[in-house]
């Protein structure tokens, strides 16, 4: 509960209320009791007269327009890159700060890039626009922060398995479907990803860069993992796939430090690493799994050990889970929303 007397508690908006994301962010926003004056919830025309459940009562979802903002202090975006370019700007001028969620200002060097777990400083100053991280970033390196500010990795390389909850409500609605559809035998035409979905696996589905051969999710991760750890010499490859699982993304991580470093080391640092949660039992064979990750804050991190494939010791697999709904969007803009 807030200290705050109530004529100072901020109005919050979110935009994008009724999607994926959105919902959880009304979630988390009731379930941290995120002291505020009013909630207001826009998304499209397509939305509006729906209402949806917070704190005992059922708000109503209006359409977005250039008047949403007014007296406005706080406005979450998770409404597309397109959205955001438009409305944050305007909200801006209306008087509140955006937390968004899109990768419209990310690489904005005027704009803070931020998890809070690793670089709060970064919202000093900011020009009333702070941008969340891609899904992927905040799950992988949340856990790598300690162990870098300690032992300093100057490489990381990882491989993703990402769930379909990180293409929007509609891709799970495509993976629930498209498994219906191939258990009874049916034929499904998928509408909203590439390939088909049931039973498969794909190249994650962003555009890939002639010139070097990655796609925009993997160039999205590298670039974001530089300015977040405030590091442009930090060496980074991602290889981004899309799993069929409808919710939380996992990662198989491997790091090189400046100097050897044992698993043991890692588990200490991990286990007093705020927002992370050791999952590494080798005699259970049990490590994290994105149906324990699935609706929980932690990114959970196991099977920890030495890369035997570098003889000099510096180097450490892992693997992790985290759901991307959470902490890979909505916790992380919320835990901001309340650093601000
Ligand atoms: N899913 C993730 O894990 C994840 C993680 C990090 C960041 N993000 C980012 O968060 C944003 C939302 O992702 P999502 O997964 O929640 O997508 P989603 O499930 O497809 O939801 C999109 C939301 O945006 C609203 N919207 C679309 N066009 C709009 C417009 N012109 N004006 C106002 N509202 C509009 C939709 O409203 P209607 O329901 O009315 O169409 C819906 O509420 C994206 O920018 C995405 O890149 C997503």
């Amino acid at each position: 509960m807030s200290a705050l007397p109530a004529t100072r508690l901020p109005v919050v908006a979110i935009v994008g209320a009724t999607g994926a994301v959105g919902v959880e962010l009304i979630r988390c926003l009731e379930q941290r009791r995120f002291p505020l004056k009013e909630l207001r919830l826009f998304a499209s025309a397509r939305s509006a007269g729906k209402t949806l459940p917070f704190a005992g009562a059922q708000l109503p979802v209006r359409e977005l327009d250039e008047e949403s903002f007014t007296g406005v202090d706080v406005a979450l975006f998770s409404a597309g890159g397109g959205t955001s370019r438009r409305y944050a700007p305007l909200a801006v001028r209306a008087g509140a700060t955006v937390v968004d969620n899109s990768s419209a200002f990310r690489m904005d060097p005027k704009v803070p890039l931020v998890v809070p777990e690793i670089n709060p400083q970064a919202l000093r100053g900011h020009g009333g626009i702070i941008a969340n991280p891609n899904c992927c970033a905040i799950i992988s390196i949340t856990p790598l922060w300690p162990i870098h500010r300690a032992h300093r990795i100057e490489r990381l390389q990882m491989a993703t398995y990402q769930a379909a909850s990180g293409a929007g409500a509609a891709a799970m609605e495509e993976l629930r479907e498209s498994t219906r559809a191939y258990l009874e035998g049916r034929e499904y035409a998928n509408k909203v990803l590439p390939h088909p979905y049931a039973f498969n696996l794909f190249s994650h589905n962003t555009r890939v860069d002639p010139d070097n051969g990655y796609n925009e999710e993997e160039l999205k991760v590298i670039q974001e993992t530089r300015k977040i750890f405030d590091d442009a010499q930090i060496r980074v490859s991602a290889t981004c796939v899309r799993v069929p699982v409808l919710r939380a993304h996992a990662m198989a991580i491997t790091f090189e430090c400046a100097a050897p470093i044992s698993p043991a080391r890692v588990r200490a640092l991990l286990a007093a690493a705020p927002g992370v949660k050791l999952v590494d039992d080798p005699e259970r064979n049990y490590f994290p799994m994105p149906k324990d990750a699935s609706g929980r804050d932690p990114i959970l991190v196991g099977r920890i050990r030495q890369d035997l494939s570098d003889p000099s010791g510096r180097s450490i697999s892992l693997f992790v889970a985290g759901d991307q709904l959470l902490k890979g969007a909505a916790l992380n803009a919320v835990q901001i929303a309340e650093l601000l």
